[in-house]
């Protein structure tokens, strides 16, 4: 079905989330599970860079746009930067998300180690009204059992660790959206597990390795 004449469900849109949230109607994703950058800088062993890794200016614009398109009583997972919180927090509160839970993601591994060893990720749960509560509530510690290699994005995470957030916040048929896609991660999540789903990404190549890997795991 149709979002508007240019947002079809079950695609990913190249452009700014921004822009093109503008151009969905309110309250019409069911839930958005996103990772956007985390505003430091990050670069991989290979040089390569997170776009709007370097400023924070998409951050209160795109999130009071999260929250118009998203339906009332509904939930927003983010994951977000540990050393930007302040700023992530009040970004959320400013839309009018209420913070009603925090995931910590259990890596096997360290992404890096310098004060510490870094072995986590980390996202936080966001509601928009007054949703119903869950009869078994979903754990807020998530195993996170192996790099993904990172072959198609810089910060590629695991399509396994997003299921379960899948699950628990949408229903089969939903629409859950992405506005800050990457290589795809999130919509392959939410196909599998029998929803709907829009990505934006601002980055062509990124774009390019969403729309492949969509279609490669449709034909595999
Ligand atoms: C942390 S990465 C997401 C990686 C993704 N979870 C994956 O598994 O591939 C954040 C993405 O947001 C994109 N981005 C940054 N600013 C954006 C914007 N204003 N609109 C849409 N995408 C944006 C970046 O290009 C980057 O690919």
């Amino acid at each position: 079905m149709a979002l508007t004449c240019n947002l079809i469900r079950n695609t990913v849109a190249l452009g700014n989330c921004i822009d093109l949230m503008k151009q969905m109607p309110s309250r019409s994703a069911d839930f958005i599970l996103t990772d956007p950058p985390y505003i430091t800088r990050y670069l991989d062993r290979s040089g390569r860079s997170v776009m709007n890794d370097d400023n924070a200016d998409w951050l209160g614009p795109s999130f009071e746009q999260a929250y118009r398109v998203l339906k009332c009583n509904s939930f927003c997972v983010s994951f977000y930067g540990w050393s930007k919180a302040d700023l992530f927090l009040t970004a959320w509160r400013n839309a009018g998300f209420r913070i009603v839970g925090h995931l910590v993601f259990r890596k096997s591994y360290a992404s890096s180690a310098k004060f510490l060893r870094y072995e986590h990720e980390q996202a936080y749960l966001l509601a928009k009204g007054q949703p119903e509560l869950p009869e078994f509530p979903l754990g807020d510690v998530i195993d996170w059992p192996r790099s993904t290699g990172n072959r198609f994005h810089p910060t590629q995470k695991p399509v396994e660790v997003l299921k379960p957030l899948i699950r628990a916040f949408s229903s089969r048929g939903d629409l859950v959206l992405d506005p800050f896609c990457g290589s795809g991660s999130t919509l392959i999540a939410a196909r599998d597990t029998g929803r709907n789903y829009v990505g934006f990404e601002l980055d062509e190549k990124h774009h390019d390795s969403a729309v492949t890997r969509l279609a490669a795991e449709i034909r595999g």
